[in-house]
């Protein structure tokens, strides 16, 4: 089982590229896999076309709310992993027959994920499942390393925009992951649909990493998330995804 994350600021194009990375795993057969959404206004599942809520499922936030809130708990003093857990696979766990989709959904309590993060943690780390590939999808910015929800990872893709700040945050987000000891093996700098061509030698002199390519502009990516329609029924032809693929190859898949 490999464990892949995608990083990146805000817009940059981390989601869709998780959508066709999935997409792209399940035409090669390369399954099951498992889809976190780990970004508070969560829209892996729409790009997928899952929703959750209609699924009859709930989100990792929802259910420690019940537990421990509703419930006549109390969220101080309990190692809250362990009474989750079970939870989060019977009733947060969206299944289908070449993936599954769990989502942390809205911000808890005020300024802290703590809880919604350590049962998220706790459930990765004892996935009973085989999965053949763990896909991350994180919230924008670097604030969410530091949550620590995977420690350890196979790969980390880092999706860059047209601007110097794109660069920075790359370099802090490998610098931070190290230093809190996110466990990865290979960090790859992606351009994202922005992301001027002419710059890539720019962006592999600035960050000093593997860039592996772009993802290519596709105004059908853009009608497609507009109209909440899966990315999974983008046609073949499609740039984006045929950008994604190369990448992918590029990074070994
Ligand atoms: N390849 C593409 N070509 C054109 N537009 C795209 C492409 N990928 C994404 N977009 C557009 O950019 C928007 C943001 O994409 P996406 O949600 O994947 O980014 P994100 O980095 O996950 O954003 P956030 O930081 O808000 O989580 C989408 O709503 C879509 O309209
Ligand atoms: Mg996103």
């Amino acid at each position: 089982m490999k464990r892949i994350v995608t990083m990146g600021r805000g817009g940059t194009g981390k989601t869709s590229f998780v959508a066709l990375m999935a997409k792209h795993f399940i035409e090669i057969q390369e399954t099951p896999l498992l889809l976190v959404d780990v970004d508070p206004d969560q829209n892996l599942g729409e790009m997928v076309g899952v929703d959750l809520s209609q699924s009859g499922k709930k989100t990792i936030s929802e259910l420690v709310i019940e537990t421990f809130l509703e419930k006549g708990g109390t969220t101080i003093g309990i190692p809250p992993s362990e009474r989750i857990e079970s939870q989060i696979w019977a009733d947060g766990l969206y299944e289908s027959e070449f993936f599954d989709l769990i989502a942390v959904g809205t911000k808890f309590i005020e300024g802290c994920y703590c809880l919604p993060d350590a049962a998220l943690k706790g459930a990765l780390e004892g996935l009973t499942k085989n999965y053949k590939y763990v896909l991350i999808d994180s919230p924008a910015g670097i604030e969410h390393l530091n949550r620590r929800i995977a420690s350890k990872v196979d790969d980390i893709f880092d999706i860059i925009g047209p601007s110097k700040k794109s660069f920075d945050h790359v370099q802090r987000a490998y610098k931070i992951a190290r230093e809190v000891g996110v466990n990865f093996s290979n960090f790859y700098v992606i351009g994202g649909f922005r992301f001027p061509e002419h710059m890539k030698t720019k962006a592999k002199e600035a960050t000093q990493l593997d860039y592996l390519g772009k993802i290519a502009y596709d105004e059908q990516v853009e009608e497609y998330v507009l109209s909440g329609k899966s990315l999974w029924k983008l046609p073949s032809t499609s740039p984006a995804y045929n950008s994604v693929k190369q990448i992918l190859a590029k990074a070994g898949y």
